[in-house]
């Protein structure tokens, strides 16, 4: 060979091994990295740490969406997490199915001797993205129960159901204080009051907790105090900004977390809005100095989902002001390769520093740990029902337990078993409408039978054929009836969608149908006892006046119609009480128990009401 034809050959040998050492570095996976793991299952955590190379640690920090990564890919760049988010099913939706995808994962891992991931999801009214849970009430119905031992059942039911699935993180409880109902999130809240959280979330995260499964208080913090705000084109209140005293931060938003953190919560998520105008995700006053610092709190640091893509600048800076703000694990469903790429070049450059790093690996590795990921990530589950008979009971317990009477002239409610009543509206005969958003899928869906479930309709005509009593659905057959039973309510929906300035019975979030069947109710003349299926209050001063009897049912999940019926048809007795103010009219939004000049008296029904 000619000594040129030699220097050419060198030279295209030699630019295609740079070629194809760029480009596994630009795709960032693992493959090029000298220190491979000995084995996972025999070192300590800081063993473990100390063994792993700046882009094993990076990867650690990254949490991607299933839907975006595969089992070969997990392992390849070895991400230390994986989240479901809203919707994110594998097909079928069946329990055996989400075993065997999460199992594909965690054996691929293993397979390479490299770490675990732990495996997210927003189980936040049941394990409520699966085809066969049990869906809870929301937890605005739960603040009306005001019961921390049922919270308790509660948070070791979803938890055992969550783990019949193989997987080990949940994304609540949303420890949000609302203080404006035109909140999107509203029915995610446990109420306005901080009295509710001291009740609730400790013992929620507890049950959660001891069942196996890693709790997350969410939304760090002050989601529930932003300002509606009409220039907004999108989010009108949702992920906005709060303005507020530290006293009222610390009154209202943090009672909370304190108890999150009292009860040993493994993570925390930031939230998506900002305080007096500074985002939280890029806070490193509030995550390091405030929540690190002063509370103590040990668990991970979780972004909200691309949450650090609302932060100024570029992408890359983005990330770093998310990580040296103090958030452990970038919940980066799609931009999780580079996420990744990011967070190695800024240690390499000194923008994030290796301290920083290894204080989230840390706190990572030792959630996996704690809930022996480390040592046996595999699920040994085979299960068709997740859903018990006692799950069920439970949650028919609490539906009972939330349901809020208002009012009740004469003595209408309870119901005699035998009575005729004419059941219209919207929800009469809808398990979907009664679960509301987050089921299976982000915004809910108002199917009929999108669970399984009983419908209203389906548990008081079980009442009344074995009573003697009949349920007229057919309007033009109401002269048989002896009352009238109206379900109205809200559609299902998901954070900023929910977002409504009116909050009447006929605007954007409300039910179509309504309408008519509030006057066809009115039209037979006869006494009326309405139910509402909604988040959140809805502004009905007007309709009520025409109403003998109103409970409001909330969201009450899967078993709503039997918990309805058992304290509409009288077996028990309604207990709940208002975890919100329920307003009398528009102007009225925002006016709640922290508002320095509540009166009880200016309201339609006050806080705390119940009868
Ligand atoms: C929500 C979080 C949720 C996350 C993951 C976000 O849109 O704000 O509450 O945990 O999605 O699904």
């Amino acid at each position: 060979m000619k000594k040129t034809n030699r220097a050419i050959l060198i030279f295209l040998i030699l630019s295609l091994c740079f070629n194809l050492t760029a480009c596994s570095n630009e795709t960032g996976s693992l493959k090029d990295d000298e220190e491979r793991l000995l084995s996972v299952k025999n070192l300590t955590d800081e063993e473990l740490l100390n063994s792993l190379s700046l882009r094993q640690k990076a990867a650690q920090m990254v949490q991607a969406e299933r839907a975006a990564i595969t089992p070969q890919q997990a392992v390849d760049y070895g991400v230390g997490s994986i989240l479901s988010g809203g919707g994110s099913s594998p097909t079928p939706n069946t329990p055996s199915a989400w075993v065997a995808m999460y199992n594909e994962y965690q054996s691929k891992i293993l397979s390479e001797d490299q770490i675990p991931v732990i495996y997210g999801i927003d189980a936040v009214h049941g394990h409520n993205a699966v085809y066969g849970a049990t869906v809870f009430p929301h937890n605005i119905g739960l603040g009306a129960t005001r019961n921390p031992g049922l919270m308790y059942e509660i948070g070791k039911a979803v938890s055992e159901e969550v783990r019949l699935t193989g997987l080990n993180w949940t994304f609540a409880p949303a420890v949000s204080v609302v203080q404006d109902i035109r909140w999107g999130r509203t029915y995610e809240s446990f109420g306005e009051s901080a009295e509710i959280q001291k009740l609730l979330v400790n013992p929620y995260v507890r049950g959660i907790q001891e069942m196996g499964v890693a709790a997350t208080a969410k939304h760090f913090i002050a989601d529930g105090g932003t300002s509606w705000d009409d220039n907004s084109k999108t989010h009108k209140i949702d992920q906005g900004n709060a303005i507020l005293t530290e006293e009222e931060l610390r009154e209202i938003h943090l009672p909370g977390y304190l108890e999150a953190i009292e009860a040993d919560v493994d993570s925390i998520m930031v939230s998506f809005s900002s305080i007096n105008g500074e985002k939280l995700h890029g806070s490193q006053d509030m995550i390091t100095d405030f929540l690190k610092g002063q509370l103590g709190f040990e668990g991970i640091v979780v972004s909200d989902y691309q949450a650090l893509h609302q932060l100024p600048g570029t992408f890359e800076q983005q990330v770093i002001t998310c990580v040296n703000a103090g958030v452990d694990m970038l919940m980066e469903p799609h931009n999780w390769k580079e996420t990744i790429n990011v967070i190695v070049n800024a240690v390499e450059n000194g923008d994030i520093s290796m301290d920083r790093v290894n204080d989230a690996v840390a706190r990572i590795l030792k959630v996996k740990r704690k809930y022996n990921l480390l040592d046996n990530p595999i699920s040994d589950q085979n299960t068709q029902d997740l859903s018990s008979e006692a799950h069920k009971e439970l949650a028919r317990r609490a539906v009972r337990e939330s349901l809020v009477l208002l009012k009740n002239e004469n003595q209408i409610l309870p119901l005699k078993k035998d009575s005729n009543i004419l059941l219209i509206g919207p929800a009469i005969d809808n398990v979907g409408y009664q679960c509301g958003g987050w089921t299976i899928t982000w915004e809910g869906s108002p199917e009929k039978s999108l669970v399984p479930g009983v419908s209203i309709k389906e548990a008081f005509e079980k009442i009344a054929e074995n009573n003697g009593g009949r349920i007229i659905t057919d309007y033009a057959d109401a002269a048989q009836a002896d009352c009238v039973v109206l379900v109205i309510g809200e559609e299902p929906y998901a954070e900023f969608n929910g977002d409504n300035g009116q909050l009447d019975l006929y605007s954007h979030t409300s039910m179509y149908g309504n309408r008519e069947a509030i006057e066809q109710a009115k039209e037979t003349g006869l006494p009326i006892i309405t139910i509402m299926i909604a988040g959140r209050p809805m502004v009905i001063t007007q309709e009520i006046s025409g109403w003998d009897g109103f409970v409001m049912a909330w969201l009450p999940g899967s078993e709503g119609g039997l918990g309805i019926a058992d304290c509409v048809y009288g077996d028990y007795s309604f207990t709940g009480k208002l975890p919100v103010t329920w307003p009398k009219d528009q102007s009225q939004f925002g006016y709640n128990i922290n508002s320095p000049d509540y009166d009880p008296a200016k309201v339609l029904f006050p806080y705390g009401f119940g009868m």
